[in-house]
């Protein structure tokens, strides 16, 4: 028997990276999966490559800075399969710009979509959870919500609301046996972090692939992580054997931040 059997898993920002990881390793293990992102074409992507795994799955159009829109999911998902048991927050952006070059757009931008997103996900899937008396909300936080480093004000700031945040949707799920946990990955091997690197790199005088071979040097581990690394431990807290766990702020970066 599969771990997620007809379980249902929403995961925003499932058309790539590490969301991406998480729609195949939960489609490997048997859920029904609703990818939702922006990025049309590559979620579709997502959700063909989740089919070809044995398993119902569908790409929806959803921006999670709209509330409409996350609603709209939600409610399309709810029709389709009457019940949602997990939910991924994984859309999100990284600038890497400096202090002085955050303009107060691209502030809220990264608010908007970092936080808030997480927020207006988590306000739509957690009365379905506590109607059911069960499911797991996990939301992607960063080694960014726990310490920082330069070229990171307002990316540091939203994913430590996000640990905020998720303690206390984790109190407001306990009683109805639910559970909301934060993942805090370090430097993983996506888009996102291979899109920025010659940027933040720049500022201390390395290329992109000089600056992603210093944050591996500086990993206990000595490596970056691979995206499918932090899906193995979305699984883990979406699971059965993590019942128990709930409102924590996991570190998933080799090693990184020691709490
Ligand atoms: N890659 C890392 O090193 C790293 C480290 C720590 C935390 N994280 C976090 O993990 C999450 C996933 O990061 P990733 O590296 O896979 O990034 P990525 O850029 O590969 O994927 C992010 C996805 O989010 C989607 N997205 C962006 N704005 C959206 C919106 N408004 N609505 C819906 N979808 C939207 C994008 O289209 C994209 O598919 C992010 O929250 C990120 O901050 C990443």
């Amino acid at each position: 028997m599969k771990r997620f059997a007809d379980q249902v898993v929403v995961i925003t920002g499932a058309a790539n990276g590490i969301g991406e990881a998480c729609a195949l390793r939960f489609a490997e293990e048997g859920a029904r999966i609703a990818c939702l992102d922006v990025a049309a074409e590559a979620n579709e992507e997502t959700a063909v490559t989740c089919r070809n795994l044995g398993v119902e799955a569908v790409a929806l159009y959803c921006d999670v800075t709209d509330e409409a829109s996350v609603a709209t999911a939600v409610t399309a998902i709810r029709e389709k399969w009457g019940r949602i048991d997990v939910l991924v927050a994984s859309a999100g952006i990284y600038t890497g710009a400096p202090l002085a070059e955050v303009s107060r757009q691209q502030w809220q931008r990264t608010l908007d979509i970092n936080l808030t997103g997480v927020f207006l996900t988590n306000q739509a899937v957690a009365p379905v959870l506590m109607a059911q008396g069960s499911g797991s909300i996990i939301n992607l936080s960063s080694m960014a919500g726990k310490t920082s480093w330069p070229a990171s004000a307002e990316y540091s700031a939203s994913k430590s609301g996000v640990i905020g945040l998720t303690r206390s949707v984790a109190m407001e799920l306990a009683p109805y046996g639910a559970t909301a946990n934060a993942v805090c990955p370090g430097n993983t091997l996506t888009d996102m972090v291979r899109g920025v690197a010659g940027k933040v790199g720049a500022l201390d005088g390395l290329t992109g692939e000089e600056w992603l071979q210093m944050r591996a040097n500086d990993c206990p581990m000595k490596r970056l992580a691979e995206p499918w690394e932090i899906a193995g431990v979305i699984a883990f807290l979406a699971s059965a054997d993590s019942r128990y766990l709930t409102g924590q702020a996991l570190e998933v970066d080799g090693g990184m931040v020691m709490s």
